[in-house]
C-alpha cells in the first residue's frame, strides 16, 4: 500500500487558512482521496489541551523555551496518535500549521535558538515531514484587519505589527529555501487563491 501524502497549510494571522482548508477538503473529496484534516497545536484530545494552555492570555510572562516545548509536546502526541497512523494506512493528512510555524514563531519572531528547534524536530518528527506546504502570503496590514473583525483574538494575534512582519518575512525566507513550499498570494480575490491552491494539489497528486 502506498503511503498517504502530507499537506500543511501555513501563513500569518488573517491569511485565510480556514477558507483555504475547506477548499482543499472539497477538492480531496471530489478526487475521492481518503484524508483527515487536523491542526497544530492540537489535533488530539491532549494536544488540544496543550493548545488551550499555549494560546491563553496570562499575566505571567511565557518564556520562549516554554512556548517551544509546549508546541513540540503537542506535536509529539499529534504525530504518534494521528499523523503517523494515517500516513502509514495510505490516508492523506491535511494539517493547519506544522513544524514550519515553530521555526517562524518560536525561532524567528521570538528570536529563539534555531539549533534547539532543529534538535527537537529531529527528535520528534521521525521523518514525518510535509510533501507540500502551501504558504498563504498576505501583507500584514491586510491580515491584521481581517483578524480584528473576528470576535476573539488570542495571545499571539495581539502581538505587535513588527512581530507579524517578522513572521511574514520568515515564512517567505523558509519558502525560498525549501522545495516542498508553494507560495500562494492570499491578497488576491478568492477565485484566484483557489485556482493557485488547486495547481499545488494537482502537482502533488501527479507526483510519484
Ligand atoms: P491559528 O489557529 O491562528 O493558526 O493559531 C495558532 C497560533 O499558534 C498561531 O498564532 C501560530 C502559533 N503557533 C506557534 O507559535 N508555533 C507553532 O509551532 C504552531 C503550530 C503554532
Amino acid at each position: 500500500m502506498s503511503k498517504g501524502r502530507f499537506i500543511t497549510l501555513e501563513g500569518g494571522e488573517g491569511s485565510g487558512k480556514s477558507t483555504a482548508l475547506s477548499f482543499i477538503e472539497t477538492w480531496l473529496t471530489s478526487h475521492k482521496i481518503d484524508y483527515i484534516a487536523t491542526r497544530e497545536p492540537g489535533g488530539t484530545e491532549l494536544a488540544e489541551e496543550i493548545r488551550a494552555l499555549f494560546l491563553q492570555e496570562r499575566e505571567e510572562k511565557v518564556h520562549e523555551l516554554t512556548e517551544l516545548l509546549l508546541v513540540f509536546a503537542a506535536r509529539t502526541q499529534h504525530i504518534n496518535e494521528k499523523i503517523k497512523p494515517a500516513i502509514e494506512q495510505g490516508v492523506w493528512v491535511l494539517s493547519d500549521r506544522f513544524v514550519d510555524s515553530s521555526y517562524v514563531y518560536q525561532g524567528a519572531a521570538r528570536s529563539g535558538d534555531i539549533k534547539k528547534i532543529d534538535i527537537l524536530a529531529d527528535w520528534v518528527l521521525e521523518g514525518y515531514l510535509p510533501d507540500l506546504t502551501i504558504l498563504l502570503d498576505v501583507p500584514v496590514e491586510i491580515g491584521l484587519k481581517r483578524v480584528e473583525q473576528r470576535a476573539k483574538n488570542d495571545r499571539l494575534d495581539r502581538e505587535s505589527v513588527r512581530f507579524h512582519e517578522t513572521v511574514r518575512n520568515a515564512f517567505l525566507e523558509r519558502a525560498s529555501q525549501h522545495d516542498h513550499y508553494k507560495i500562494v498570494d492570499a491578497s488576491q480575490p478568492i477565485l484566484g487563491v483557489n485556482h493557485d491552491i488547486e495547481m499545488c494539489l494537482q502537482y502533488l497528486n501527479n507526483k510519484h
